[in-house]
C-alpha cells in the first residue's frame, strides 16, 4: 500500500514538473522594475532599459493631448504614464506574449483616444508609426491595429511588439517596436524591419514619482 502510494506520488510530481514550462512560457507575469508584476488599469511609466545616451520616458508629442508616440532622449524629462488592458481578461495581472491595448492616461477630454495604434507612415524607412486614435477592447480584425505585446528581451528587460494573429489570424504584420528619428517628430515609436528592438522596464507610478 505505501510503496503504490509512493508510485502515485511519483507519477504526480513527474506529471507536475513536465507541466510546468508550458504553463510558465504563456502565463508569465511582467514585472515592473521593482520586481512587481504589471496590473490592468495601474499607470506605468515605460522607460528605456538602457539609461545615459539614448535613455528617456516614453511620451507623447502632446502631453495634453497624446499624438504620437515618441521616446525623450533625455532621462530627466517625465513621460506620459500608460495604463495597460488585455484583450482577454481573464485576470488583472498583464503577461508576456500576450495582446494588449496601450492607453496614456490624460487628465483632460480630448478629441483624439489616448489608445495606441499603429498607422501606416508616410515615411519609406518605416512601415507604420504608434499613434493614438485607437479603439479599446473589441477583439477582432477590425482592430487588430490596437493591438500590442510586451515580449522578454534577455536580462535587458522587455521589448513591445506588434503581432496580432491571436486577434485576427488573418494578420501577417508582426515586427518589434523600435525606435526612429523624424525631425519634425522626434525619436517616434515606430514597426519597421530595419530597426533594433526599444528595451524597455517599467516604472509604477506612485505618490514618489509624481510628485517629482
Ligand atoms: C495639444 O493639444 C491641445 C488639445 O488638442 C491643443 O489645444 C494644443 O494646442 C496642442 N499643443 C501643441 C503644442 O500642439
Amino acid at each position: 500500500m505505501k510503496s503504490t502510494l509512493l508510485v502515485w506520488f511519483s507519477f504526480l510530481l513527474f506529471a507536475f514538473v513536465l507541466s510546468v514550462p508550458s504553463i510558465e512560457a504563456s502565463t508569465e507575469p511582467v514585472l515592473d522594475i521593482q520586481g512587481e508584476e504589471l496590473k490592468a488599469g495601474t499607470e506605468y511609466i515605460i522607460t528605456s532599459a538602457i539609461w545615459g545616451a539614448g535613455g528617456g520616458d516614453v511620451s507623447a508629442t502632446n502631453k495634453t493631448c497624446p499624438d504620437d508616440v515618441i521616446q525623450y532622449s533625455w532621462d530627466l524629462l517625465q513621460g506620459l504614464p500608460v495604463t495597460f488592458s488585455p484583450a482577454s481578461s481573464e485576470d488583472d495581472v498583464i503577461r508576456v506574449s500576450t495582446d494588449l491595448n496601450i492607453k496614456f492616461s490624460t487628465k483632460k477630454a480630448c478629441d483624439r483616444s489616448s489608445v495606441w495604434k499603429i498607422q501606416k507612415s508616410s515615411n519609406s524607412e518605416v512601415q507604420w508609426v504608434v499613434t493614438t486614435g485607437g479603439e479599446e477592447g473589441n477583439p477582432g480584425c477590425d482592430t487588430l491595429t490596437n493591438w500590442f505585446k510586451i515580449e522578454n528581451a534577455g536580462v535587458l528587460g522587455y521589448k513591445l511588439g506588434f503581432c496580432p494573429k491571436d486577434i485576427c489570424p488573418s494578420a501577417g504584420l508582426c515586427r518589434d517596436v523600435g525606435i526612429y528619428f523624424e525631425s519634425n517628430r522626434g525619436r517616434i515609436l515606430s514597426l519597421s524591419d530595419k530597426l533594433s528592438p526599444f528595451l524597455v522596464v517599467f516604472k509604477k507610478v506612485g505618490p514618489l514619482s509624481s510628485s517629482i
